[in-house]
């Protein structure tokens, strides 16, 4: 099960850098498959586990964000939202005239997103129900397709990609991030999951029809990069 594999890697998230605040789980000695297995559907296990600080993308959310380069109106997916981390700081860059669609195959996670998006008092969020190898979003709606630590969870990732293309607008952008790993060199435990490094994501989204157009340094990512690609245009 996704979730299980998913608690299994987050259980060896990324070390905690040094004066990390307490909120730091990094560290936290490993929890047997067991205990894993109970705890995959309590969503406060999530939420501790995704949004704490010893995590890059979460700490680094704010200079994500600014490099995802958000305005207001724009329809935005955030593909695999899992706890809607980036989900409502998108709801608040899009603005009342703006669509934030959270896209999840967990339902556990999209009831999340839906409880947070009402607390905060956004209109502006809409939880969507994918299937392991399509988005399950409109053709053409999309102005910005976001994925952050999920690509590597993709079974089939040409078929959900295609999905992505066929969702975004012309000159339409998809921005990604992800764990890099260096080849040759070993993987330590918090990657053991991620199994491809840049390049060869890079080579696979371009062979989909997408042209990368930036790769951004952003401040606080380090074991992350961040890349962006175009869907071209009618005229291109
Ligand atoms: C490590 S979490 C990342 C969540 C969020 N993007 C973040 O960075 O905090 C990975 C997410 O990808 C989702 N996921 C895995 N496979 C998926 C698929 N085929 N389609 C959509 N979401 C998927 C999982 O359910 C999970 O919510």
């Amino acid at each position: 099960m996704i979730l299980t594999a998913m608690l299994l890697a987050a259980c060896t998230e990324q070390p905690a850098p040094a004066g990390a605040g307490a909120d730091n789980a990094a560290g936290a000695p490993a929890a047997s498959d067991e205990e894993i297995d109970d705890d995959s559907d309590n969503i406060d296990v999530w939420l501790e586990r995704l949004e704490v600080g010893s995590r890059e993308i979460y700490s680094a959310r704010e200079a994500v964000v600014r490099a995802v380069g958000l305005g207001e109106g724009d329809v935005v997916a955030d593909v695999g939202a899992g706890t809607g981390l980036y989900t409502l700081l998108f709801a608040e860059a899009v603005g009342v005239s703006g669509r934030v669609f959270a896209e999840d195959i967990e339902p556990l996670f999209l009831d999340l997103v839906n409880r947070r998006a009402a607390d905060l008092g956004f209109d502006n969020v809409t939880a969507v129900l994918g299937r392991e190898a399509s988005v399950t979003l409109p053709a053409e709606t999309i102005d910005v397709v976001f994925i952050a630590d999920s690509y590597h969870y993709f079974d089939d990732r040409e078929a959900i990609m295609r999905t992505i293309y066929d969702a975004l607008k012309p000159n339409g952008q998809l921005v990604l991030v992800e764990f890099d790993i260096v080849p040759g060199e070993a993987k330590p435990d918090y990657k053991s999951h991620v199994r491809f490094g840049k390049a060869g994501v890079i080579s696979e989204i371009e062979f989909i029809g997408f042209k990368l157009v930036a790769e951004p340094a952003v401040d606080g990512l380090e074991e992350n990069y961040l890349v962006k690609f175009k869907k071209p245009g009618d005229l291109e």
